[in-house]
């Protein structure tokens, strides 16, 4: 079983409630169990972190590298577009990782096009729904099981 960590960032607890025209109507909670049920046909098994604070999300970064997880599925929600320590810490070790996002950042406002993480991951899912963590999960297995 291949072991991939999930992790959301600030404002994804919301979900369901904030913005759903934009968002969708998915809580963060349905998404997950939609994950869970697809991960066994991926041959993964997911663990889900979410947070609202910058150094929690480096910290589960490093935790996913130090517990042997083979890669990392992330949505950085705002942190996105400014946080070069979680890019850092992305690059730092060196697991693959997927960005997400429920919306499509390039087709919002000007400062959301730009991901300074984006680069120090194997790609981006931008503008799918919920369907994009799917999509990440799909990418990822192919990517794995090369
Ligand atoms: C988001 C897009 C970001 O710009 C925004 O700050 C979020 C959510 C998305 O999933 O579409 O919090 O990452």
């Amino acid at each position: 079983m291949l072991k991939v960590r999930v992790i959301n960032g600030p404002n994804l607890n919301l979900l369901g409630v904030r913005e759903p025209g934009i968002y969708g109507d998915n809580t963060l909670e349905g998404i997950q169990n939609m994950l869970r049920e697809a991960a066994p046909g991926y041959g993964m098994e997911l663990d889900f972190f979410q947070s609202n604070h910058e150094g929690a999300i480096i910290d589960s970064i490093h935790e996913a590298f130090q517990q042997g997880f083979q890669g990392i599925i992330i949505n950085p929600g705002a942190f996105t577009h400014y946080s070069y320590a979680i890019r850092d810490a992305v690059s730092a070790v060196k697991l693959p990782t997927i960005e997400v996002h429920l919306s499509n950042i390039h087709a919002r406002e000007e400062f959301r096009a730009k991901s300074v993480i984006a680069p120090s991951c194997i790609g981006q899912i931008s503008g799918l729904g919920a369907d994009s963590y799917l999509a990440a999960l799909y990418a990822l297995h192919r990517k794995l099981s090369k």
